[in-house]
């Protein structure tokens, strides 16, 4: 019997899932789910896993690039209610996984908390920008985050403290679990002049990144202090491009896909990229973006 049948009104099969993502492009995920609740989450969590199914978040999809030979394992979807859900007592707030980081900003704003404006323009649901602790050099999430809620593989619900998070640069210790909500902690503040910090932060991003670009925002992570940004450019590889995948003219470290451009001319450009770099400067760039491919394609590269 298929894994998934108990399940069957809320899974989908071979769905063009990187529509979905920030690069609208890729091949088709073998599973998509968009579950209940937690509890919903867990068992399907806990069935996949037990059939060796791989398993991942799809949050805002802005980091994520899906192969063209898609996906073959089960990509999970926390857009129903209770993942969407903001609760607060006093200047603490408890956020569900699947709400979008700028409807949060907005809703703080307007409401005097602040803490979270450093994150203005990144572009992220909150379980995915606990996850890999996004950020930029006005902030990061780990500097709100004091508690976090998890499903294991297993489907069994953790409470981890930010002590056991292990955050750092672009990373945590959550690996495979799946984000379920976040307790920031804000402090209170006039909302006019949070909204001042806010539009500040923003219009940094937008003066410095091809905000308007179909990409996945940063490529690579910084290595150590050095912007890889600019060291792409001191590469001399702006406007670089492979079929209909280009590397920003306005920031390096970001590639534009262009109409008709396909997740292989972005790998392929990444691979230019890297190669380019190592030979220039001898520095070894590592990805930001997450790439899902399906388990063979994995097993060749490895
Ligand atoms: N620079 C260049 N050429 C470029 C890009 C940057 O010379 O093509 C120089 C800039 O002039 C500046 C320095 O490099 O002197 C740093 O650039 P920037 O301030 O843009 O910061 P970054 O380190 O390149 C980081 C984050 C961004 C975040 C910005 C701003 C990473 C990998 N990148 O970029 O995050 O938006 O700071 O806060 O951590 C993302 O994670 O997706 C992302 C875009």
């Amino acid at each position: 019997m298929n894994w998934w049948r108990e399940f069957a009104d809320r899974i989908r099969h071979d769905v063009p899932a990187g529509r979905q993502t920030w690069f609208r492009m890729g091949g088709p995920v073998r599973h998509l789910a968009r579950p209940r609740d937690a509890e919903d989450l867990a068992a399907i969590v806990r069935r996949a896993s037990a059939e060796g199914v791989p398993v991942k978040v799809l949050g805002a999809g802005a980091n994520v690039l899906i192969s063209d030979d898609g996906f073959d394992g089960l990509v999970v979807r926390l857009d129903a209610a209770p993942f969407r859900q903001i609760r607060r007592d006093g200047n603490t707030i408890v956020a569900g996984a699947g709400v979008d980081l700028m409807r949060l900003l907005k809703w703080c704003c307007g409401k005097g908390l602040a803490g979270l404006e450093g994150l203005a323009g990144i572009p992220a649901s909150i379980g995915g920008g606990v996850c890999m602790n996004a950020g930029g050099r006005f902030g990061s999430f780990s500097d709100v985050v004091s508690r976090v809620w998890l499903i294991g593989d297993e489907g069994e619900v953790e409470g981890w403290d930010r002590s056991r998070l292990g955050f750092g640069y672009r990373g945590t210790n959550i690996g495979r679990r799946i984000v379920l909500a976040a307790e920031l902690e804000l402090v209170e503040e006039d909302p006019q002049r949070t909204r001042r910090h806010y539009e500040q932060c923003l219009g940094f991003k937008q003066r410095s990144q091809p905000l308007a670009q179909r990409t996945a925002g940063c490529v690579f992570k910084n290595p150590g202090e050095q912007s890889a940004g600019a060291i792409i450019d001191r590469a001399e590889l702006k406007g670089a491009s492979v079929g209909q995948a280009r590397v920003s003219r306005r920031h390096a470290n970001f590639i534009e896909a262009h109409p008709g451009a396909t997740a292989t001319d972005v790998l392929r450009l990444i691979d230019v990229v890297r190669k380019t770099v190592r030979q220039r400067s001898g520095i070894e760039l590592e990805l930001e973006i997450d790439v899902w491919r399906p388990a063979r394609v994995r097993e060749c590269a490895a």
